[in-house]
């Protein structure tokens, strides 16, 4: 028998949005074996780190993470309490075995793929007589999400604004990219799978549900009439269950908006004007070295219809500089796209070698220094676009999603469908409520206002 006495989990997640709906899908596994969520580390009986292999910084950081956590498993050891030091997600899928070898407290190593089996890995944890650790980094034949428990709401923002995974992996195959080999290949969820979780979150409260995947826009999961069906058509369903406003999916890739999903943007007022459409670069000599299977005029393309039939659509992106061969001509590239498509919001990156890549046998590596000049530039220019975008709401009247108290007496912060967080004096009772705000003030980060009516009536 598990036990099931009251004990404390913490969860830290690092990297992806992907990461966050697995740690609340862990939380939901692990609740029924007695775990309560802990806001800290301190004192937990479990501390899952669900790791992001992505960049080499984001997987650095996890051997300093469990370097600190050896010490606090030390501490509670002399007072006589075990505690279970697990290490899930990406990092743990790449390196398995490897970190057990390298850090012997860490006593579970899963994977994205296996974490329904948490409590029988737990079990063979317990059960052991003497300690073993547990490697599972299978990649299943059966999808984990036949196996999970209904969502119970545990999302981000206390549930006003939750995360629905519904596609993983990929097929792309870009050269620079962990992702394929980590997340393994392409699955996409069922649409009645989708749709039922998405019902559950809006009668838990939630307001925006935020579709993600790997590669999200090539969504095409089984529907209920026999048919595949893309995301344009998903959306449009998610868009009628009552209750949700806001619907927003991260991340696309430009080679996947195809012509159902722009008329979504066109047709379906809860799309928030707002897309995360990464480029990478602005080359077509670099995007070729990456694999991207688009050009930069294609993407200029696809933005361009995408704000035809969604007048105003702000875009956001990633940015890799400093890729092998990148010479100062293609970073001009990258810097004119910039200028053309004008960004409310971007993620700029210097190149790393991630092992296992086509990129990282690659010749012709950028120089550190010319790297670090590289992405300076390009992120001051990142950052003008995002400050004068934000300027530009100043006067302006937008819808506002209240989702927590601010720092300050009376204040309460909300996000405008354009995702810039917004700070307004208002009352407390507001928050889950989507409530008009007139800006009076931008900023790198963030919109100030002030409330203009109480709660939107939506048609
Ligand atoms: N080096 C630098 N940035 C990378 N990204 C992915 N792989 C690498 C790498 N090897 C960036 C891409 C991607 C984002 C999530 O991380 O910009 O869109
Ligand atoms: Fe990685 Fe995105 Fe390329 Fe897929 S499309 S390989 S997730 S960068």
């Amino acid at each position: 028998m598990t036990d099931t006495h009251p004990k404390k989990l913490f969860i830290k997640s690092f990297g992806c949005q992907m990461n966050v709906y697995d740690s609340n899908r862990m939380a939901d596994i692990l609740k029924p074996l007695g775990y309560d969520m802990a806001q800290e580390p301190d004192d937990a009986d479990m501390v899952i780190l669900n790791t992001c292999h992505i960049r080499e910084k984001a997987t650095e950081k996890v051997f300093s993470d469990i370097g600190r956590l050896k010490e606090h498993k030390d501490r509670r050891a002399e007072e006589g309490k075990n505690t279970i030091i697990a290490v899930a997600g990406c990092v743990a899928q790449a390196e398995g075995q490897e970190i057990v070898n390298r850090a012997p407290a860490v006593d579970l190593v899963f994977g994205p793929q296996t974490y329904h089996e948490l409590p029988e890995m737990i079990l063979e944890l317990d059960g052991g007589k003497k300690k073993r650790r547990v490697v599972n980094t299978d990649f299943p034949v059966n999808s984990k999400f036949d196996f999970l428990p209904e969502e119970t709401g545990n999302a981000a923002s206390g549930g006003i604004s939750t995360f629905l995974s519904i596609q993983e992996g990929c097929d792309k195959f870009c050269t620079y990219c962990v992702v394929p080999y980590t997340r393994g290949a392409e699955f996409s969820r069922p649409v009645e799978q989708v749709l039922a979780e998405a019902r559950t979150m809006a009668a838990n409260g939630s307001r925006e549900i935020n579709l993600l995947g790997q590669n999200v826009n090539a969504y095409h999961g089984d529907g209920p009439d026999g048919k595949i069906w893309g995301l344009g058509r998903l959306i449009r369903a998610v868009a009628e269950i009552d209750g949700i406003d806001r619907i927003q999916y991260t991340t696309s890739h430009p080679s996947d908006v195809d012509d159902e999903l722009i008329e979504a943007h066109r047709d379906v007022k809860e799309i928030i004007p707002y897309l995360h459409l990464p480029v990478q670069a602005g080359s077509d000599r670099i995007l070729k070295a990456m694999n991207r299977k688009h050009t930069a005029d294609d993407y200029r393309r696809v933005v361009g219809r995408l704000r035809d039939a969604q007048p105003g659509l702000a875009i956001s992106g990633d940015f890799i500089v400093g890729f092998p061969g990148e010479s100062d001509k293609d970073f001009e590239d990258t810097m004119q796209l910039v200028r053309d498509i004008g960004y409310s919001q971007a993620y700029s990156f210097k190149y790393s070698a991630r092992p296992g890549t086509p990129a990282a046998v690659m010749q012709n590596l950028v120089h550190e220094k010319i790297k670090q000049e590289r992405l300076v530039a390009l992120q001051e220019l990142l950052f003008q676009q995002q400050l004068d975008f934000n300027k530009s709401k100043i006067g302006e009247t937008l819808p506002v999603l209240f989702e927590r108290t601010g720092n300050k007496d009376g204040q309460i912060i909300g996000r405008s469908p354009y995702m810039q967080s917004v700070y307004v004096q208002g009352n407390q009772r507001l928050i889950g409520s989507i409530i008009d705000v007139k800006i009076t003030d931008g900023f790198a980060k963030s919109l100030t206002g002030d409330i203009v009516t109480s709660e939107r009536i939506c048609a």
